[in-house]
C-alpha cells in the first residue's frame, strides 16, 4: 500500500495532514524517515508517525522445500495430500507456492508469504532459469536440443516456448533450463519431439538451488542473502 494511504487510514488523519506529516519528517518507516508518499510499502514494514505505530510489520517468510513425489502443489486438496501439510501448521496460513511442480515431479519448491517478492521467481518477463533434471522413456535424439533452442510449439497457447537449453546427461537422462513455467511445461516440451518424461526434478530456480541437506520432505528457511539474491 502507498506510504500516503497508510497514513491517511489512520483516524481523523486527512490527506493532506498526511502529506504535512511526511514533509515535516514525522513519518518512520522501519526507523528510517521518509517523505515520500507514494512509496508501496509491504506490510512486513514498521510505520510509525512520531513514536506511535501505524502499521505492525508483518513477519514475512522464505521458504525451500525438497518436494516428494506424490503432493500436489497446492494448499488444500479433497483427494491428495499437498505440499502444505509438510510445513508446520503455524506457517501454513502465510505462505503460497512460488512456482508449482506436478503431484509427480520432485525437487525445489519455494513458499513464501511476500508476494512482490516470490513474484519475480515466476514472473514470465523476468525469465529467470529454471532447471530440472529429467528421466524420459525413449533414448533423447540428437536433434531435441536444437529443437528446445529454437522454441516449441504450444498449440493451446498458441505460442512458441522461449529458447530452452538441453544438456545430455546419458541415454535417456538430461538436464533441461527453461526460462518460463508454462503448464507441464517441459513434459510437453518432450512429447512435440516424440519422447515423454519418466521423472523430473527441479534443481533450482535462478540463484536458488535445492539444499543437498534437505531430506525428502524437508524444508528450511532461505538465508537472507538468498532472499536477496532474488532482486
Ligand atoms: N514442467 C513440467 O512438465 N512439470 C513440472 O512440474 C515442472 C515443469
Amino acid at each position: 500500500m502507498k506510504l500516503s494511504r497508510i497514513i491517511s487510514n489512520q483516524n481523523s488523519v486527512s490527506r493532506r495532514f498526511a502529506n504535512q506529516l511526511l514533509a515535516a519528517g514525522r513519518v518512520i518507516v522501519d526507523g528510517t524517515v521518509c517523505r515520500d508518499g507514494s512509496l508501496d510499502i509491504p506490510r512486513f514494514q514498521e510505520v510509525r508517525i512520531d513514536q506511535n505505530i501505524v502499521q505492525q510489520a508483518q513477519p514475512a517468510y522464505y521458504l525451500m522445500l525438497h518436494k516428494p513425489a506424490g503432493y500436489l502443489s497446492a494448499t488444500r486438496d479433497d483427494q491428495h495430500p499437498t505440499v502444505m501439510e509438510l510445513i508446520e501448521p503455524d506457517l501454513r496460513a502465510h505462505l503460497h507456492i512460488g512456482g508449482r511442480l506436478d503431484r509427480a515431479s520432485t525437487g525445489l519448491l519455494i513458499l513464501s508469504s511476500d508476494g512482490h517478492w516470490s513474484r519475480r521467481l515466476t514472473a514470465p518477463a523476468i525469465k529467470i532459469p529454471k532447471v530440472y533434471r529429467v528421466a524420459t522413456a525413449e533414448p533423447i535424439s540428437p536433434q531435441t536440443s536444437e529443437r528446445f533452442a529454437a522454441g516449441i510449439w504450444f498449440e493451446f497457447e498458441q505460442l512458441t516456448t522461449s529458447p530452452a537449453q538441453l544438456e545430455q546427461l546419458g541415454d535417456r537422462e538430461a538436464r533441461v533450463t527453461i526460462f518460463e513455467g508454462r503448464y507441464h511445461q517441459v513434459k510437453r516440451m518432450f512429447h512435440a519431439v516424440g519422447n515423454r518424461v519418466t521423472s523430473l526434478h527441479r534443481e533450482s530456480m535462478g540463484s536458488l538451488a535445492l539444499d543437498p541437506g534437505l531430506p525428502t520432505g524437508g524444508y528450511r528457511h532461505l538465508t537472507a542473502d538468498e532472499i536477496s539474491s532474488i532482486g
